[in-house]
């Protein structure tokens, strides 16, 4: 197994926990980034997991015929497993135990901004979009393939939110069709933007608002995240994440037809 090669500091980890972010330089290495860029872009090419539900668009209707702006792969190393033994996925695992604080686990989504027409990822908190009946102790580790601008749609934060619960959301739109969740407000004076360079990642909580905006770059912005997290709990008190309850998306669908066949 790769060994990974990073340790943090006292004062990282006490920055990650105040702020609800971290901005970390590179955990991979060139060579690595190029053979992962080339995976990448492969596996987009090819719409694999189209069928199952796996690869969507964040951000649109998600149609057979429609051009995605925001097309997200979820689990990406079950289509190319060699991605389990890079040194990065090391590094984020070993990040992750020492800011969680225990042994953590997870999976790993790829989310691609097309040059000129990637468009924006709105403002959300990820917890948004899990099981409300469960209590998570979680982080996600994003990596872009190329340096991340504010052009090409770097992470954008508001520091200390981790700490306030889930915050209402709604479709992207208001339309149920879509995946994508956006927080109904966010106080525009708080936004800290992380351009940073390929290789580096931003780290953030799974209740830390953030965002990207649009890609209006002539590269594509590739970003490749592993999202962490300890054992979940079952919660005391229930939480009513109504807006997952009105989402009819076409992913669900091809989900739920795959699965369908699959039991025949
Ligand atoms: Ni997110």
């Amino acid at each position: 197994m790769t060994q990974p090669t990073i340790t943090l500091t006292q004062e990282q980890i006490d920055s990650f926990r105040r702020d609800g972010y971290l901005v970390l330089p590179p955990i991979t290495t060139p060579e690595e980034l190029a053979q992962l860029r080339t995976i990448y872009d492969r596996l987009f090419a090819e719409r694999v997991g189209r069928a199952e539900g796996n690869q969507f668009d964040l951000a649109g209707a998600d149609g057979d015929d429609e051009v995605a702006t925001l097309p997200q792969i979820l689990g990406p190393a079950r289509y190319a497993p060699e991605i389990n033994d890079f040194l990065f996925k090391a590094n984020g695992r070993a990040i992750a135990d020492q800011l969680l604080g225990g042994k953590s686990d997870g999976g790993d989504h790829a989310i691609l901004k097309p040059a000129r027409y990637g468009s924006e990822t709105p403002w959300h908190q990820d917890e948004a979009y899990w099981n409300p009946d469960l209590d998570y102790a979680s982080l996600s580790i994003w990596m872009p393939l190329q340096d991340a601008t504010i052009e090409s749609g770097c992470m954008q934060f508001v520091p200390r939110s981790h700490l306030r619960g889930v915050q209402p959301h709604h479709p992207i739109k208001n339309d149920p069709r879509i995946h994508g969740l956006e927080a109904d407000s966010v106080d525009a004076d708080e936004i800290v933007p992380c351009p940073i360079p390929a290789g580096a990642v931003t780290i953030h909580h799974c209740r830390t608002l953030h965002y990207a905006g649009p890609n209006l770059s002539d590269e594509p912005r590739r970003a490749y995240i592993q999202v962490m997290g300890l054992p979940t709990k079952k919660r005391e008190e229930t939480r009513d994440f109504y807006w997952q309850r009105i989402q009819q998306t076409a992913r669900l669908a091809r989900k739920k037809a795959a699965e369908a066949t699959k039991e025949e």
